[in-house]
């Protein structure tokens, strides 16, 4: 199976997972990126199961209104079921990195309001050791060269992601070269560090489930 098909069947996956428990007043929240935008494809198809959803970026809520489905602002609801999304890498212990697509701070916020957090990915995301993947760090514009020093004496080799601006008005450094033993303790760092917004470590709060897409079958991992 390609990786698209990969990532199709975890997109089914999740609807098939989140079917039996939706009413028609639950609150979805999606992701960002290519495995997510297959999930709001799948999702148009049942519609009408929903109440609404939130979105964690602009790109994702103009798929979701662009099929018809209503997206609200986060603050204006009181609870989401289950958020699903997307990831650039997971351990066993289902400690993410994302933000690949620059959308991290809004799935970060977006997560820690679910009830349930359903990752989709397919099988080249599961690693043993997050850090393979450049840990996204998303910076407020005047701190970028501070918080680059900063995540040198850490270890890393920052970049800037030029000609990127994210949804929320910041800048992205992607730290290379930088394995990451101790999701917690590093995710805790690096948000320590004045000038950042927060960083694509989702280990404070994981996933509470991967849907993994393999060429056998989906597996289901807690
Ligand atoms: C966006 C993300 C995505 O979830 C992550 O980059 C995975 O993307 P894709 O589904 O396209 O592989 O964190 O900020």
């Amino acid at each position: 199976m390609t990786q698209d098909e990969l990532k199709q069947a975890v997109a089914e996956a999740a609807l098939d997972y989140i079917r039996p428990h939706l009413e028609g007043d639950t609150v979805l929240g999606i992701g960002t990126g290519s495995t997510a935008n297959m999930f709001i494809d799948c999702l148009a198809a049942v519609k009408g199961l929903i109440g609404a959803t939130v979105a964690s970026s602009e790109a994702s809520a103009e798929r979701l209104r662009s099929h018809g489905i209503p997206v609200y602002d986060l603050n204006a609801v009181d609870n989401v079921a289950f958020y699903i999304d997307g990831a650039d890498e997971s351990n066993r212990a289902l400690h993410l990195i994302k933000g690949g697509g620059a959308a991290l701070t809004r799935e970060k916020i977006v997560a820690a309001v679910a009830e349930k957090f359903i990752c989709i990915a397919d099988e080249s995301k599961l690693v043993p050791t997050l850090g393979a993947f450049p840990l996204p760090v998303e910076v407020i514009p005047m701190a970028r060269s501070h918080v680059a020093r900063e995540l040198v004496k850490l270890g890393g080799d920052p970049v800037y992601r030029e000609g990127v601006v994210t949804d929320n008005g910041n800048v992205i450094l992607d730290v290379f070269n930088f394995p990451i033993p101790q999701p917690l303790a590093t995710e805790e760092k690096i948000n320590n560090i004045t000038g950042v917004v927060t960083n694509g470590l989702f280990a404070l709060r994981p996933a509470d489930v991967l849907l993994l897409g393999t060429s056998g079958g989906v597996q289901t991992l807690y």
